[in-house]
């Protein structure tokens, strides 16, 4: 394959053509060598070409590239080729592709380039006429010209050869991305952004999703990304050990995906699984994929979209190896803590990376829910406006409350649309797609307490069922009773009952974590996840950076000294908050839920002992004993 650097006088045409010639061995022919001289005498006096003059000139380039041709040797020609007829000329009877590399460059930086370049023919007065003659090709590769010329020519072969794999040249795309919807856009461009090459793939769907990944990388012509909508030429585009991420929907997707790729792999390559796979899924590929001799990782990946594009907080689970050879690329996506040190680390093995980014959203539901339970008192029983809100929660943010998830409920409550809140039109039925619930579920089979969580589900189960709530609420009438001047409840009070209520859910949601630990053998270390979510995902806060602290020590998180004076200090406003909040009408699961849970949790004495004789009274059940030893049952005869 030969090539045609082009681009108007001062996009560096000559520069990068010479140096990729080098840097590919080709022999290298410059198109201003080649001006006959009458054209040159016109340059110099400023006066533009007409396509009649350059008409010779770009015949006798054709000639030269029809004769390298003909002698078997691939050339590097830098020409100007401004018009799509010009391209026409040069190709003339070629039967080799010409590669064409557009440089292209802001009017002010080509225009600053002319101006310091000396004993050059070409005038400045003349960029104008050739900007206005471009004709940009719609077949070539576009480069930007702000970057060093070295990293130019780099970008040029990384793009070529990942394009025509057969190439000697040997250079291949660093990592692979498979499924191009939001969250493989923005994880692709965060490490294209980075310098480092993607290989991007999307499936076909006639009519449908059609060249997704090539109207992507045009979309994005000055990063390295890498197009294709063939599978297999996707794959024998990368380096090896192969690094590909998929993201595409969680569930039957994956494994059909895993089916087709698996027999284009070999030994040593590393899939990862950046949706949010149900974990048990996840132990099942990690099996199944070591089968197939290759790695396989199920990484928890959270912060939306931003997140992405600017870098995600990546929980990683699998085997080691796998994960070794994919970390130092894992660890440049990812956001950074406090400290600067990136928030990915090796979770686990199996499904453990999903795991915890299944506990991950668990918190987040409840988190979400309690703000909505915090907002739906201010508003609708303490008569704040959501104007008052947003102040009220900013001043939540600077005492010790700030979180990612309170920030964009301050911007939501000010998001106004044709002179209202938006907010207020907006369907108060709660979606979900099912990681929550997952972590209920796990917590039932784990046999651990889960009470705000589980209570955050429930409630956006029944946000949904808007029909019979609005039948409901009209056949009982009940309606919000006001809290204002009532002694009972106040700001203040709320501000230290949400306060409680994220301890509770942070300290549920890390014993969950804790259990599945111990019962699957992760060796799981709660710190380092606290850490690693104290920035780029959705539940980072100020709290989070307190756990990573708190959670060094094996006690759970309720029994830490600290905490237990905190809460000590926040049971009564809390209580009060709960109570008048039921009694002014006002669900609150996730409140409720909480404060139930604590109170249950700090409870030595639990009413349990009743539930024991009920269950030997009617089935022989049996109970144990505080007179007796403790690994001994007994049964009565009620
Ligand atoms: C994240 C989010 C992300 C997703 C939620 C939404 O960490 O970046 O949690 O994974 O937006 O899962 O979940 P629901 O649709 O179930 O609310």
């Amino acid at each position: 394959m030969s090539y045609m650097v082009m681009g108007v006088s001062g996009s560096g045409k000559s520069t990068v053509g010479k140096l990729l010639a080098q840097r590919l061995g080709l022999h290298f022919i410059d198109a201003d060598d080649h001006h006959l001289a009458p054209s040159v005498e016109k340059m110099s006096q400023g006066i533009p070409l007409t396509d009649e003059d350059r008409q010779a000139w770009l015949q006798k380039l054709n000639h030269l590239l029809l004769e390298a041709e003909r002698t078997n040797q691939e050339v590097v020609l830098a020409c100007s080729a401004l018009k799509e007829q010009y391209r026409q000329v040069l190709r003339q009877n070629l039967t080799l592709p010409l590669k064409i590399i557009y440089l292209h460059g802001e009017e002010r930086v080509l225009r600053h380039r002319m101006r310091s370049r000396q004993g050059h023919f070409m005038k400045d007065v003349l960029l104008a006429s050739q900007l206005a003659t471009l004709e940009i090709p719609a077949d070539a590769l576009r480069v930007d010209i702000t970057h060093p010329p070295e990293q130019i020519v780099e970008q040029i072969i990384q793009f070529t050869t990942a394009m025509h794999p057969s190439s000697t040249t040997g250079t291949t795309a660093s990592f692979g991305i498979i499924g191009l919807g939001v969250m493989g856009k923005s994880l692709a461009l965060n490490l294209a952004g980075k310098g480092i090459t993607v290989g991007v793939y999307n499936r076909t769907v006639p009519g449908v999703e059609e060249k997704v990944a090539e109207r992507f990388a045009e979309e994005h012509p000055q990063q390295p990304l890498v197009p294709f909508s063939d599978m297999d030429r996707f794959v024998q585009a990368l380096e090896k050990p192969r690094r590909i991420l998929l993201m595409v929907k969680a569930g039957k997707p994956v494994d059909l995906l895993l089916e087709q790729l698996h027999p284009l792999l070999e030994e040593g390559d590393l899939v990862m699984d950046g949706g949010n796979s149900h974990y048990l899924d996840t132990n099942r590929r990690t099996i199944e994929m070591h089968n197939h001799r290759l790695h396989f990782l199920g990484v928890g990946i959270s912060g939306g979209e931003e997140g992405a594009l600017k870098g995600p907080s990546l929980m990683p689970g699998g085997e080691r190896e796998g994960y070794q050879k994919v970390a130092d690329l894992l660890e440049k996506l990812a956001a950074r803590d406090q400290r600067g040190v990136p928030c990915c680390t090796y979770i686990g093995p199996q499904g453990a990376g999903h795991f915890v980014k299944m506990v991950h959203n668990g918190i987040e539901y409840a988190e979400m829910q309690a703000l909505a339970e915090a907002y739906q008192l201010l508003r609708f029983h303490l008569n704040f406006s959501p104007a008052a809100i947003a102040e009220e929660f900013t001043a939540w943010q600077s005492s010790g409350l700030n979180s990612y998830l309170l920030e964009i409920t301050i911007a939501i409550l000010q998001k106004q649309e044709d002179g209202g809140l938006l907010l207020d039109k907006i369907l108060d039925a709660a979606e979900q797609k099912g990681t929550g619930g997952w972590s209920t579920t796990a917590a039932l089979d784990l046999g651990a307490s889960l009470d705000p969580i589980a209570a955050a589900v429930m409630a956006r189960y029944l946000s949904a069922q808007k029909e019979q709530r609005v039948q409901a609420a009209a056949l009982y009438g009940i309606l919000p009773e006001q809290l204002v001047g009532v002694p009972l409840l106040h700001a203040q009070q709320l501000r230290q009952a949400y306060e409680a209520v994220r301890l509770i859910n942070h300290a549920v949601g890390f014993e969950l974590i804790r259990q599945a630990s111990r019962q699957y053998l992760w060796h799981l270390n709660l710190s380092e996840i606290a850490r690693i979510w104290t920035n780029g995902c959705i539940i980072r806060s100020e709290l989070m950076e307190e756990l990573t602290e708190l959670l060094q020590e094996e006690t759970p998180l309720l029994q830490h000294p600290r905490v237990v004076e905190r809460m000590s200090g926040l049971l009564l406003a809390f209580k009060e908050t709960v109570a008048a909040g039921l009694k002014a009408n006002a669900a609150q699961p996730v409140f409720s839920s909480a404060l139930n849970y604590f109170l249950g949790y700090t409870t030595a004495q639990s009413p349990a002992n009743l539930i024991q004789a009920q269950r030997d009274f009617f089935g022989a059940h049996t109970f144990r004993r505080v007179d007796q030893p403790l690994d001994q049952s007994f049964h009565v005869e009620w």
